[in-house]
Order: C-alpha cells, then sequence, then structure tokens
C-alpha cells in the first residue's frame, strides 16, 4: 500500500510516506532526484525519516543506492546544522514534524515532502552543504568579545533591560543560514555578508566589553559586500526560525557604521 492509497483509509494516517531527495554525489557533479519510501511515525521528524533511509537505502522502485548524506548535531534546533529546503522552504530538519508535512497534503506518491540541500552554499554531498562564508564572515567581524586569559575577571559591567533583551535576542542566531537562503543579495557571485552577521556585529558591539572591538567590526560593515549591499527586501526577517530582530540590526547597524565613517573622515583614523 503506498501513501496516497492509504490516505482515503477513514484513519486518513497514511502506512508510508514518499520523500524525493534532491541529490548530488560530489560538489562538482550534477544533482539528480531520487525517490524513498519510509513508515509514516507520529511525531518523527525529518531526520528520524532520513536514519531510515540510511538504514535501508532502498529508493521507491526498487534500486538499492548509496544511503543519504546530510548534516545535524545538537537535534534540537540550537546549532543550525540539520537546515535544508523542504518542500521549498528552508528549515531545519530535526524540528520539522513528519506529520505536519502529511497533515499539509504532502508526502503523497504524487506529491513528495520535498527535500532539497540549501542553494546558496556549496553542497558537499546530497543534502550537506558547506556553511564556511558564514562562519568567515563572524571571523571578519571579530565576532567574539576579548578577553586577556581564561582567569576569572569578576562580574562584568552592569547593563539595562532593554539592552540585555535585545542582545538575548541576537544571541539566539545559530547560523543556520535560512536568512541568507532567502536574501536576494546573498550569492555565490558576490561577498555579501547577509543578515545573519549584521546581526552578530550588532551583538558583539553592544556588549561593554564587545565593542573594544567596535571599530574593526564597522570597518568590516563599510568593506565591500558589507551592509551597503543590503536591498531592505527584509526577506530574511521573515524566515528567521529564531526571531531574530534582523530589521531593527540592520538599521541600527546601518547607523553605527554612518557615525564610524564621518568620524572617520575628520579625525583620519
Ligand atoms: S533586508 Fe533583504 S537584502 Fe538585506 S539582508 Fe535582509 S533579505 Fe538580504
Ligand atoms: S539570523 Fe536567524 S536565519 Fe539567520 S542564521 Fe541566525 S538564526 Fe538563522
Ligand atoms: S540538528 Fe541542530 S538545529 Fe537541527
Amino acid at each position: 500500500m503506498n501513501a496516497s492509497q492509504s490516505t482515503t483509509s477513514s484513519t486518513k494516517t497514511p502506512s508510508t510516506v514518499r520523500i524525493k531527495v534532491k541529490r548530488q554525489d560530489r560538489p562538482d557533479t550534477d544533482p539528480y532526484w531520487q525517490p524513498f519510501d519510509v513508515p509514516f511515525v507520529a511525531n518523527a521528524n525529518i531526520i528520524s525519516c532520513l536514519q531510515q533511509i540510511a538504514s535501508k537505502p532502498v529508493t521507491a522502485d526498487g534500486r538499492r543506492v548509496a544511503p543519504v548524506a546530510w548534516d545535524c548535531n545538537c537535534l534540537e534546533e540550537v546549532c543550525g546544522a540539520c537546515t535544508m529546503v523542504i518542500n521549498g522552504v528552508a528549515r531545519q530538519s530535526c524540528s520539522t514534524l513528519l506529520h505536519e508535512l502529511v497533515s499539509d497534503g504532502t508526502g503523497t506518491t504524487d506529491e513528495p515532502i520535498v527535500l532539497e540541500p540549501m542553494s546558496k552554499f556549496p553542497v558537499l554531498r546530497d543534502l550537506f552543504v558547506d556553511r564556511s562564508r558564514m562562519f568567515n564572515n563572524l571571523k571578519a567581524i571579530k565576532g567574539w568579545v576579548p578577553i586577556d586569559g581564561t582567569t576569572s575577571l569578576g562580574s562584568g559591567p552592569k547593563e539595562d533591560q532593554a539592552s540585555q533583551d535585545m542582545r538575548y535576542a541576537l544571541s539566539r542566531c545559530m547560523t543556520c543560514g535560512c536568512c541568507l537562503e532567502a536574501c536576494p543579495q546573498f550569492t555565490f557571485d558576490n561577498d555579501f555578508v547577509g543578515a545573519q552577521v549584521i546581526g552578530q556585529a550588532l551583538y558583539f558591539n553592544m556588549h561593554e566589553t564587545g565593542a573594544e572591538l567596535k571599530d574593526d567590526r564597522l570597518e568590516a560593515m563599510e568593506a565591500p559586500g558589507g551592509i551597503a549591499d543590503c536591498g531592505n527586501a527584509q526577506n530574511c526577517v521573515k524566515v528567521c526560525p529564531k526571531e531574530l530582530p534582523l530589521t531593527e540590526a540592520i538599521a541600527s547597524v546601518g547607523r553605527q557604521t554612518t557615525v564610524h565613517a564621518i568620524k572617520s573622515f575628520f579625525t583620519g583614523k
């Protein structure tokens, strides 16, 4: 019995679900599609479906193939590693539940659940992409708090509640890449840094000690591919799974870079 047949039963619960996976054997080879049928398990996430496929890598038409490769780590929507495009939307495969997709009408043989790698990062294999560009951008803005050593420095300076609230919201970024997948300005052939690192520049600039590197961060933001390349379409804020205040971050870092550029013009520093 296939998924589309079983959904006509009185329970409307399929016994199997059809998943179509966009595969790619190596970074330099062409992608291709393969369908798989997996048992329907309520509350299962997409990663457990991929584990099912890995345990028995046989396509829906009975061909034994190499197991599908994907990336994951925390399994609780914290690390961002498992992000992929599921039914056309970039999201985390650890927190995307099978029954929600099935109740939206996908998972049948005619309308399978579709899994693709994110399109804005190089594919290493199948659904596993190389997110280094994001981490390199974090290095470029010095996305850290400078301290002299590992000994206790005592309690830090006091921080007002509004600043704490903003920094907490920004701290939730998991470098997943959803904002970059949705951003029309972030492409393979340019250097735009995207909303993720702009948010983190603000996060560290707002920290009392992190602000020691504020000028360096703003210089990175003023460089080619920096904040001036943001088209302000605000796709990023709509798709961020952690609901970071990216619009406010872009506006705030934009103001900081303007002030910094004027100051540099007059002081020569
Ligand atoms: S506002 Fe638009 S152009 Fe700017 S980072 Fe967000 S999606 Fe990209
Ligand atoms: S800002 Fe949001 S969408 Fe972008 S990488 Fe961070 S958590 Fe993901
Ligand atoms: S495995 Fe970490 S976010 Fe999904």
